[in-house]
């Protein structure tokens, strides 16, 4: 089966403006959507199946357990837009489930793990239109033509991903999925729920070592695609929760005082000093129909795991 790719791969010079700017700030920091090259976007499959890591688990088991009330708020005729697509492993689930839906449309960053995903969908399902979009998701983009009139648009960002934009970015992000999903249009989002830090402790900081190989990734790929000259062994995985900001930090943190080179630039470390790559926000249910709110969705319908450290939420375009 050919696929179509939808092309619009960021400007290759973008990721290298955006580390030069985010090394030079007073506290270093780097987007957290480049932890995902290729050897990112399989390390972060692997930390999505440790025991530690409860989310991806968890929500699946709300996922099984709510399916056909989910599919049947979905609808038939639907195009699904899959944001972060990454494998497609969990749109499978909804596919199986949804009536006749009009196409499936993965959006994500990593080009070659979408295109796989996406040819390996289209075989399993022949009747489906499936036109993966290779785009940073997280700005705005144009939507490829599709064959069949759909009955709405709904728009699927599971594994609490959100939960890596800061609060206004996440807001600006959900009123564009808003505007692209349109009127009739929904949301089938997972939040990670605020919970004891102890055990956002371990899910960040697995005992095989597997989040901090993600973490130093992002160096090995500033060094092979930039030509920078990070020492590995020189940085150190560095996560804890902040229960006054409601978020796990990320950080690489400098084991000595060193200087690396990059694109004609020095940049100092003293030890101890840290590079922030990633914010990872837990949400309450209120703050996050706030966030919702804002961005022009209501949360319809919300379900929840036993122990309530997770939910996925379906929130519908308001005024729709
Ligand atoms: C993709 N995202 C929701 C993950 C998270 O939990 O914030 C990324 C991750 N970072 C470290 N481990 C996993």
């Amino acid at each position: 089966m050919k696929i179509e790719l939808h092309e619009l791969s960021p400007d290759p010079d973008r990721f290298q403006v955006e580390v030069c700017q985010g090394l030079k700030r007073s506290q270093k920091e780097l987007p957290s959507k480049y932890l995902y090259d290729e050897r990112g976007s399989q390390l972060f499959e692997q930390i999505c199946t440790l025991e530690e890591y409860y989310p991806t688990r968890t929500e699946a088991q709300i996922m099984a357990a709510h399916i056909e009330e989910m599919a049947e708020l979905l609808g038939p005729g639907v195009l699904l837009l899959d944001y972060g697509s990454g494998s497609s492993a969990k749109a499978r689930l909804l596919l199986d489930h949804l009536r006749d839906p009009a196409a499936y449309l993965p959006i994500d960053i990593s080009r070659e793990h979408l295109l796989r995903a996406a040819v390996e969908l289209a075989r399993d399902y022949p009747e489906l239109e499936v036109r993966p979009i290779h785009a940073d998701y997280t700005g705005a983009f144009e939507l490829p033509p599709f064959k069949r009139v759909p009955t709405r648009r709904v728009a699927y960002y599971p594994g609490s991903t959100i939960g890596n934009f800061d609060p206004l970015p996440a807001e600006q992000f959900l009123e564009r999925v808003a505007k692209v999903c349109g009127p009739g249009g929904a949301l089938l989002i997972g939040i990670d729920l605020v919970k004891d830090p102890t055990i956002l402790h371990r899910a960040y900081n697995d005992s095989q070592g597997v989040n901090a190989a993600f973490n130093l990734n992002l160096l090995r790929r500033i060094n092979r695609e930039l030509g920078a000259d990070f020492e590995l062994e020189q940085f150190k995985h560095y996560a804890c929760y902040n229960p006054r900001e409601r978020r796990v930090e990320m950080h690489l943190v400098s084991q000595q005082d060193q200087s690396v080179h990059l694109n004609g630039m020095t940049i100092h470390f003293e030890q101890g000093e840290s590079i922030w790559t990633e914010s990872s926000y837990k949400y309450t249910l209120e703050r996050f129909a706030e966030v919702a709110g804002a961005a022009g969705f209501s949360i319809e319908q919300a379900w929840f795991d036993k122990r309530r450290w997770f939910s996925i939420l379906y929130c519908r375009v308001q005024g729709a």
